[in-house]
């Protein structure tokens, strides 16, 4: 057999062939290594801190200049333009949608102003914005305590921390106003030493604590969904903890389910407030998301809020997590499409029929609750007594709360389809229940003709209806944020001029 040496001296081209292909080779190698050199020092680059700050630095911008990937996404949560059939992060009047809301929150604050849920950066705006918060001018208080700023942003661990947590509850929510002026951000979900998830809020870490659970014990995936139920759960204001105080509590402890919370709250006495118009003493639920999330079956197969909301995304050839929290309907491709194979378009219309079947009996309940709500006025106005009210009343608002679970746990109609289907057709049962008995009392009280049903077609023929001075409130909001808001940012600035922040970069 002939050597290379021999071919070669046959075919002297084919030496050439061989020689540039090698150094062709070398070559690519070369690239290749210098590539693989660049992108650890872009990585080297970027994770190198450039500023150096404490736990408790409240501005997403000074965390920001270490990470401008994630800082750079979570500021697109300020943006408002994005619509999905039921949700997203437009400003949505959602009493001038439904009407009917306005009924149900008669004597709540809810009934004065509720409004879609925006991005997480709008959080501190819209709570000065809301008209249930009040207009604290003059001297006036706020209707709210200070627990209503717990899961608006990092001042709030900042502040527990200056003052103690009991102290940071207390007393009306205009007191904290200039204290509380960075929203959502990267203080509420992170270590600063480590960027490890971290839990900030006391609320969950009891509510664990009560159960016999241990927080520092749950895995990484299970920390991607529990940062988020730090606030997106259900909660209430206990006034029996320390006195004065409205203590923020988790009602979780016989479970978290519908039935179980209901438990809890009837097994306590709790009532959020009286009904203005029936007089029940009703439950708000406010946004038992996690709960819900928890009886899907997403949850049950170990996929977490973060994968959906917060999906990883590439830039540059690095790979970081989405800051922009968000409806997934408006990234189909990164939320959804890293586990199903389907169409966007498929994935899409998966979420609305899902979304559809829930509204379409969720709506019926709806109007079943406010004729009850009607009927019992009459009732009264008819002079039935306590006794013959109350079980209709203690029906009203259990089928209340059941409505409001379904339709307070934002996204639930798709996080856990077959259990909101089920809290639906349970509060229909009992707002049945409650309008069958309403009718034997009308017959023993001597009425048998339909109780009339008010006009409340529009938002402000349904506040007219419970009485509520829409136009007085408005005013006096206006007044509040032109004079009082103002002062508190301007407070901020003063105060936050202060902190240490130490440049660490020599770049
Ligand atoms: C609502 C909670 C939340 C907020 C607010 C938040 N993060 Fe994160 N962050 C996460 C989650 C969840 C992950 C994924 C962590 C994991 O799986 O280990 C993450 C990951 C990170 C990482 C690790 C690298 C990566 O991209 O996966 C960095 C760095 C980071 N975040 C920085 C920030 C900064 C800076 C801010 C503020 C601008 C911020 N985060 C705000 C929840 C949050
Ligand atoms: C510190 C409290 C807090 C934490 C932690 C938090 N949220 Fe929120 N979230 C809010 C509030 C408050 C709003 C409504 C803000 C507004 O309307 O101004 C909101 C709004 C949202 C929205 C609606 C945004 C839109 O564009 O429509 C989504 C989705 C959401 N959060 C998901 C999450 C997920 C997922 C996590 C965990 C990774 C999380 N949130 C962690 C308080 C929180
Ligand atoms: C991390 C993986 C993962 C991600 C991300 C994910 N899914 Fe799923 N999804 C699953 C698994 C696993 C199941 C259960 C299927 C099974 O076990 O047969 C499932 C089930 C479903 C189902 C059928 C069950 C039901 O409730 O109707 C739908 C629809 C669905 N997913 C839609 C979506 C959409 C829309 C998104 C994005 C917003 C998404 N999924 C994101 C893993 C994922
Ligand atoms: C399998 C993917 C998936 C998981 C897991 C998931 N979500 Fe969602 N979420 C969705 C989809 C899809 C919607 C409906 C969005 C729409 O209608 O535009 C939604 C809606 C929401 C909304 C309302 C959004 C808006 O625009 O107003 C909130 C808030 C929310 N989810 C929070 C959470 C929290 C908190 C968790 C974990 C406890 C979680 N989600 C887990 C896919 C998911």
């Amino acid at each position: 057999m002939a050597t290379l040496r021999d071919v070669i001296r046959q075919k002297p081209w084919l030496g050439w062939v061989l020689f540039t292909g090698t150094v062709v080779i070398v070559f690519l190698l070369g690239l290749l290594a210098s590539s693989i050199v660049e992108r650890k020092l872009e990585a080297l680059i970027a994770y190198t801190p450039q500023v150096e700050h404490g736990q408790f630095e409240p501005r997403n911008e000074v965390w920001g200049e270490n990470f401008p990937r994630q800082y750079q996404s979570y500021k697109k949560t300020k943006e408002g333009s994005f619509k999905s059939k039921y949700n997203g992060n437009a400003m949505i009047d959602m009493l001038e949608v439904d009407p009917r809301l306005v009924v149900l929150w008669a004597g709540y604050g809810f009934s004065k102003d509720y409004n879609q849920s925006r991005g997480h950066a709008n959080a501190v705006e819209d709570v000065r914005n809301i008209l249930r918060t009040g207009a604290p001018v003059n001297g006036v208080e706020s209707p709210m305590p200070n627990t209503c700023w717990t899961c608006k942003g990092p001042d709030v661990p900042r502040l527990m921390n200056e003052a103690g947590i009991a102290n940071f509850y207390k007393g009306t929510w205009e007191t904290i106003g200039h204290e509380i002026v960075n929203s959502i951000g990267c203080g509420d979900c992170h270590d600063a030493k480590t960027m490890n998830l971290k839990i900030t809020r006391p609320a969950l870490m009891e509510a664990f604590e009560r159960m016999g659970k241990e927080i520092n014990d749950v895995s990484h995936q299970e920390m991607r969904s529990l940062v988020c139920a730090q606030c997106h759960v259900e909660y209430y204001f206990s006034k029996k903890k320390i006195e004065g105080v409205s203590y923020l509590t988790l009602p979780w402890d016989k479970g978290t389910s519908v039935q179980a919370m209901e438990e809890y709250y009837d097994g306590i006495e709790f009532s959020d407030w009286t009904h203005a118009v029936s007089k029940a003493p009703m439950l708000k639920a406010q946004h038992p998301g996690y709960e819900v999330y928890l009886t899907g079956i997403h949850a049950s197969r170990g996929v977490s809020c973060a994968d959906c909301h917060m999906p990883y995304m590439s830039e540059g050839g690095q790979k970081f997590t989405d800051h922009h929290v968000q409806s997934p309907l408006n990234n189909v491709a990164n939320s959804c499409q890293v586990c199903h194979r389907e169409e966007t378009e498929q994935l899409i219309q998966d979420v609305y029929s899902h979304q559809d079947r829930i509204i379409e009996n969720r709506d019926k309940l709806e109007e079943l609750i406010v004729r009850a709500h009607v009927e019992a006025k009459f009732a009264w106005d008819m002079e039935a007594t306590e006794e013959q009210m109350k079980e209709i009343l203690m029906d009203i608002r259990h089928a209340q709360w059941r409505w409001d679970y379904a339709a307070s746990s934002h996204g639930g109609s798709f996080h856990s389809p077959v259990e909101i289907g089920r809290v639906v057709s349970s509060g229909i049962t009992i707002a049945q229940e409650s309008r069958l008995k309403l009718a034997r009392l009308f017959a023993e009280l001597g009425h048998n003709t339909e109780i009339p049903y008010p006009d409340i077609s529009t938002k402000a023929k349904a506040q007219k209806f419970i009485g509520l001075p829409a136009e007085k409130l408005k005013e006096e909001k206006e007044l509040f944020l032109k004079e009082v808001v103002p002062e508190w940012i301007e407070k901020a600035r003063e105060r936050e001029e202060g902190y240490e922040v130490k440049m660490v970069n020599p770049y």
